[in-house]
């Protein structure tokens, strides 16, 4: 074990953020792989969606969140949502964070290796504006694969607001999830994987797939929770020093930045179980 990381032996939680409800899409897929850990959870609620936001207020929000997580005793956060992990996950590892003390991880390139080992060619990329204008799944698709790839691009700024109000199961609900992928099938109409990068839209994908299932044949829609909670455990069996440090107590807290209750009401419904939740103020 490295002597820098062994003063919190067995005491530390896995902290995971977002701007809101989407990271819980993450939370609980790594739950179900690693249910022997204690997790926080930090919904900037209050604040979501950051998708629409400048870069520099991204960085801002994110990294409050991520030396709040860490002041509560949080080894390991994952940063659960793309448009943080797009825009401020990189200046925070490389400028804020003393890694012998914590370490940041975010969603994007696990999404990306795992497209490519699954042989994706024609990918399409469904994010917020945020991640979609920083690039950030095309240099990291064409990082790891050298051949060509066809890439594409649309962003959805009303998908994230539409589950934040618990809108996502309505009508008005069907016409943006039609308008969007009509947008992406535009661009390409050979698509054989969709990679739906953000955390927020696996609650959108009963009429994702559907739609998708009317336009293209054969084409994967892929989410990250798996795939996320996968490459932590992974992370975890590399990183035996940073394991070591983390407590096994099964408990997940729930940390919002709006009405704890308007969280708890609207989270027990994604997780399909009773939460409480409590407030903070940034
Ligand atoms: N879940 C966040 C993501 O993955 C949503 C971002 C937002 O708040 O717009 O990108």
């Amino acid at each position: 074990m490295s002597p820098k990381s062994s003063n919190f032996a067995g005491e530390m939680k896995i902290g995971v953020f977002d701007s809101g409800y989407g990271g819980l899409t993450i939370l609980e897929k790594i739950r179900q792989r690693l249910p022997e850990y204690d997790y926080l959870y930090l919904g900037d609620n209050a604040r979501a969606p950051y998708g629409t936001r400048s870069f520099e207020v991204i960085y801002e929000y994110t990294l409050q969140a991520v030396e709040w997580l860490q002041a509560q005793g949080c080894r390991l956060i994952i940063l659960a949502c793309n448009t943080a992990s797009a825009k401020a996950l990189r200046t925070i590892q490389q400028h804020d964070i003393d890694p012998n003390k914590v370490r940041v991880l975010g969603v994007i390139r696990p999404t990306v290796e795992y497209v490519i080992a699954n042989g994706a060619k024609h990918i399409g990329i469904m994010a917020t504006p945020g991640t979609v204008s920083s690039n950030s799944y095309v240099m990291e698709l064409e990082k790891v694969e050298s051949s060509a790839l066809v890439i594409s691009q649309v962003a959805c700024p009303m998908w994230v607001p539409l589950i934040e109000a618990g809108e996502h199961n309505s009508d008005g609900a069907d016409y943006f999830v039609k308008k969007y992928i009509s947008e992406l099938v535009q661009k390409d109409d050979q698509l054989d994987t969709i990679i739906l990068g953000c955390t927020h839209y696996p609650l959108l994908l009963p009429k994702i797939s559907a739609e998708v299932a009317q336009r293209l044949s054969d084409c994967k829609v892929v989410c990250q929770g798996d795939i996320v909670a996968a490459s932590l455990k992974d992370y975890l069996g590399r990183h035996p020093e940073i394991a070591s440090d983390l407590s096994h107590g099964g408990t997940c807290q729930y940390i919002t930045t709006e009405s704890a209750a308007k969280f708890r009401d609207s989270a027990s419904i994604f997780l399909s179980e009773p939460i409480t939740a409590s407030h903070i103020e940034f």
